[in-house]
């Protein structure tokens, strides 16, 4: 496995041995956490395949327990920003452990956590942060900061959003509410108010925090129209409230440019990057103006917010040689390039129906939810990893390694034709 390799598959997928662990798995695991074959099943209106069992990932490739090798074109849900395994990272990690695997959350701190505090801020242009363990802790953090230096509660955010299913951010996730909040609503407070996404806004004043992500990830890589962030920018502030950008998914050069919001002129209060910060270890960051996170005040004894993990030094480590590597290689100009090309071949692909997106955060836009998933299951067949997205799950994401090879990109394309030529 070169990390750059076609699918190469040596048994059907699944496998016998990945049946045999996804057996032994729902013995064990709550039954909402991996979706099985009953439930997909259900969706599909006919049988359907148990996920391949992941024993190794390099690259753009994965490999499953019967040896098949398979392309990730999520990069895990856009984590592997470059590339699985990258060796700069792995080495990191590597020298990281021999010698502090972990330190002390806030009461004891180690130089790589002060080093990578320093990057974020040189990279978002923002003074302080707080870092947390998935991009729900730093949105998370983001809102209680809004509320602390606002001294108000309520939040403005967006249908179709995802920030999360903690429950401290579920109350602001508006994707698949039904589903996914409904069975909580009485955990969660009533101070989110929800809006459609590139629509009018409500008057603002009252609120605490506008909390958005400038392209609707999960939700279906839904784009606002141009111009429309800056005009929340300019109500939010106008009304005293904070604007916290949600970049966990569009940051970090996904979408071509470290921070998308900045790229289209607008600097938040609060920004939350996670995902691909350490290329696949748990780690993120709630950044800010030193005027909002500073609203805070000084510790002046046990934390007000903390984590026994936080700012943790393998991943701190894995971090700081991560973002090395987005920059060496300049990786966010080439998202922008290579998706470009990438966006413009889909288009012509039949039965496509819309292509939408920046960089290497993709939507292809098919007929509905059930030939989407099709195509997913299809091309897994095939030895293509592609999540359906949006909340009719009709959109096809694509979200690869950003060093993805054009030649990968290019038989993706191939066989996405192939499997919508042959139909549901
Ligand atoms: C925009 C956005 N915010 C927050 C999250 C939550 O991140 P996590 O799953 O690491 O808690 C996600 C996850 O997909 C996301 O896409």
């Amino acid at each position: 496995m070169t990390g750059s390799d076609l699918p190469l598959l040596l048994t059907p997928i699944p496998g016998p041995r990945s049946q045999g662990w996804v057996d032994r798995l729902s013995q064990r695991e709550c039954p909402a956490i991996t979706a099985r074959r009953a439930r997909r099943a259900a969706l599909l209106g006919r049988a359907d395949d148990d996920p391949p069992v992941w024993v190794a990932a390099r690259g753009c490739n994965v490999e499953d327990v019967d040896g098949n090798v398979l392309v990730d074109l999520t990069a895990g849900f856009g984590a592997a920003l470059v590339g699985h395994a990258h060796p700069d990272v792995v080495s990191a990690a590597q020298d990281q452990v021999q010698v502090l695997v972990h330190a002390m959350g806030d009461a004891f701190f180690h130089p790589g956590r002060v080093r990578l505090l320093e990057r974020i801020a040189e990279i978002t242009g923002l003074d302080r942060s707080i870092l947390g363990c998935s991009g729900s802790d730093a949105v998370d953090a983001a809102l209680k900061t809004a509320r602390v230096a606002t001294g108000r509660d309520r939040v403005l955010a967006f249908e179709g959003a995802y920030h999360g299913l903690s429950s401290s951010v579920l109350a602001a996730t508006a994707f698949m509410a039904p589903a996914m909040r409904a069975p909580f609503q009485n955990m969660l407070g009533h101070h989110v108010t929800h809006v459609p996404f590139g629509g009018e806004l409500p008057p603002l004043e009252g609120f605490a925090a506008v909390l958005l992500e400038p392209i609707q990830g999960r939700g279906g890589v839904n784009v606002p129209p141009t111009g429309w962030l800056e005009t929340v920018a300019r109500r939010t502030r106008e009304a005293g409230a904070l604007l916290v950008l949600d970049e966990v998914f569009t940051g970090l050069g996904r979408c071509g440019a470290w921070s998308l919001g900045r790229s289209w002129g607008v600097l938040p209060d609060l920004l939350c990057i996670g995902k691909g910060l350490a290329d696949g270890f748990p780690i993120s960051a709630c950044v800010g103006t030193a005027a909002v996170m500073d609203a805070w005040g000084a510790s002046t004894g046990p934390a007000l917010h903390t984590q026994t993990f936080l700012g943790q030094p393998v991943g701190c480590a894995m971090a700081l040689a991560t973002l090395n590597v987005l920059e060496r290689e300049d990786l966010p100009a080439r998202a922008a390039a290579v998706g470009t090309r990438f966006m413009e071949a889909l288009r012509a692909v039949p039965g496509v129906r819309a292509v939408r997106g920046r960089g290497l955060l993709v939507g292809a836009v098919l007929a509905d939810g059930r030939t989407a998933l099709a195509a997913s299951r299809a091309l897994l067949r095939r030895g293509w990893i592609v999540l359906p997205a949006g909340e009719r799950g009709d959109v096809l994401e694509f979200t690869p390694p950003l060093t993805i090879p054009t030649a990968l990109l290019d038989a993706a394309v191939e066989a996405l034709t192939e499997v919508l030529r042959e139909g549901p």
